[in-house]
């Protein structure tokens, strides 16, 4: 594994079938050629992830989407990628013939995302080709937003390219896109009301073909660390030895804690955001923590797109 900032490189790299860990604006991609069904095959096994776990393909200009998705593409694509790309949104549309199976594990839709972070873009400049890219964590566990979170838990890469901090923290909105509008399979740091000013909300996924599974990818456990995460109950004030806790202000003084991690000193959601992967990568290596408590967020704007990744967290422990 060579770990650099050498874009050339890790663009041969790429072109011949390998895997590149990459930073994008918010979380690290591990990524492989998305044409080349054996590169895509070896992201799978590198993240043991589950072949039924759909990816994403990443671009970084727009006309790319006409290799991608099939024809007649909704004219509610465009609008969206007017609006939010290049950035965190993730558009879930009818695929072409030329996207392998592999890539959307047999799904008739295809994810596509132009990602915004410079390192990224360089990247698939450099790469002529679109880029399959899961987050680059081992499956089910917690993403990565720092170089070292991949190589701590990933080891089968060839390339970890390092570049300017993620800034936003947490995986990319996914919406489902088709001539009624879109429908949100991932909550993100995009929210539903970013969307609706430019696209109709639907209260059902317009691509569901029946007994198939709307996005795969979208279980109840996810993004969880090994150790038992529990939601912080607000009347608690003592907790049990051994605990770390994830609070969001820096309002109480938890002494019985043995370690504490404050995503924002003032409970600003874009940086509670940003550090929500980073708090729990830093109470999993605390080798003095049994367990985790994390104080829940009010579920309005991003704070449903945090909630989405917590609950995932301490879903095991309810
Ligand atoms: O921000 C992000 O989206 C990051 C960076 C690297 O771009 N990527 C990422 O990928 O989070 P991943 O694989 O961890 O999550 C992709 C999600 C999964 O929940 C998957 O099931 C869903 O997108 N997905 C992919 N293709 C789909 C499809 N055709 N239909 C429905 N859901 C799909
Ligand atoms: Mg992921």
């Amino acid at each position: 594994m060579i770990i650099g900032e050498n874009i050339k490189q890790a663009a041969l790299i790429i072109r011949e079938g390998g895997l590149v860990a990459f930073p994008t604006e918010t979380v690290y991609g591990l990524g492989a050629n998305a044409l080349n069904p054996m590169a895509v095959a070896k992201i799978f096994e590198a993240k043991q992830r589950p072949s039924f776990d759909p990816l994403i393909v990443h671009i970084h200009h727009f006309d790319e989407i006409y290799a991608l998705f099939s024809s007649p593409i909704s004219h509610w694509v465009q609008k969206l990628a007017e609006a939010f790309w290049p950035g965190p949104l993730t558009i879930v549309h009818k695929k072409s013939t030329s996207v392998p199976h592999i890539v959307t594990s047999g799904l008739e839709t295809v994810a596509v995302r132009m990602p915004s972070h410079p390192t990224a873009i360089a990247l698939l400049k450099a790469s002529e080709c679109a880029i399959a890219a899961p987050s680059a964590n081992r499956f089910g566990q917690i993403s990565p937003t720092e170089a070292s979170h991949v190589t701590k838990q990933l080891q089968d890469i060839d390339y970890v390219l390092l570049g300017e901090k993620v800034t936003l923290g947490i995986e990319s909105t996914v919406v489902s896109v088709a001539d009624e509008g879109c429908f949100i399979l991932r909550p993100g740091v995009i929210t539903a009301e970013d969307l609706e000013k430019v696209v109709p909300l639907c209260s059902h996924n317009p691509n569901e073909t029946i007994g198939s599974l709307s996005s795969p990818g979208l279980l109840h456990s996810h993004y969880a660390p090994t150790k038992p995460m529990y939601l912080l109950d607000n009347t608690m004030d003592i907790l049990p030895p051994h605990s770390g806790i994830i609070v969001h202000t820096n309002k109480k003084n938890w002494n019985t804690a043995q370690a504490i991690f404050i995503t924002s000193q003032n409970g600003d959601k874009k940086e509670i955001a940003s550090n929500l992967f980073a708090a729990f990568h830093t109470m999993e290596d605390n080798k003095a923590i049994q367990q985790i408590f994390i104080e829940p967020v009010e579920e309005n704007g991003i704070g449903i797109a945090i909630m989405d990744r917590i609950k995932k967290a301490v879903f095991k422990y309810k």
